[in-house]
């Protein structure tokens, strides 16, 4: 079994924080000794990355030590899902859809564009902490593929061209 999680000071993320994920799991009525414990696991997962941004090692070590498991499984879990990120998101996070109606229509040079304008690769968050970009499956939104979420906006029909025009208004924001 991992070290309590506990005994760190918190890097990069407040004790607030903990506190809050600590809150989320009592509520549960978690019985550690029970198997069923598992099934909440994917639950608490997704509230600790509603409220850390991304779920890093110190956070998953602490999961693991309040339901009695092993830092593997928590880790085989956030592997195995798309969804869950170890990575920390950009201020303005943008995510691309490359499921087949928007792979087809050039998602991938999309993709590229953004790559290339700020500078990272997928998966990755500008040094200033203000972009990251992600791949993501189809979101639903296939008649307007190929389709890029910045935030909570929906941008769809896109060209190569847009993503600059795109990103200008972000990074006006960002300056502002
Ligand atoms: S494939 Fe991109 S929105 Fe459906």
């Amino acid at each position: 079994m991992s070290t309590t999680a506990q005994s760190c000071t918190p890097q990069g993320a407040a004790k607030a924080m903990f506190d809050e994920l600590d809150t989320f799991i009592d509520s549960l009525g978690i019985d550690k000794k029970s198997n069923r414990r598992k099934g909440d696991l994917i639950r608490i997962l997704h509230q600790a990355q509603t409220i850390f941004g991304y779920l890093p090692e110190e956070v998953q070590i602490h999961v693991a030590n309040r339901l009695s498991i092993h830092h593997s499984e928590v880790s085989g879990v956030i592997s195995f899902y798309n969804y869950f990120t170890t990575e920390p998101k950009g201020k303005c996070h943008v995510a691309v859809c490359m499921g087949t109606a928007c792979f087809v229509k050039g998602a991938d040079k999309i993709l590229a564009e953004f790559e290339k304008e700020l500078g990272i690769k997928a998966g990755q968050v500008t040094e200033d902490m203000e972009f990251s970009i992600d791949i993501v499956r189809c979101i639903g939104a296939c008649g307007l593929a190929p389709v890029v979420t910045v935030g909570e906006k929906v941008y769809g029909r896109l060209n190569v061209a847009d993503v600059k025009t795109i990103l200008s208004q972000y990074k006006s924001e960002v300056k502002a």
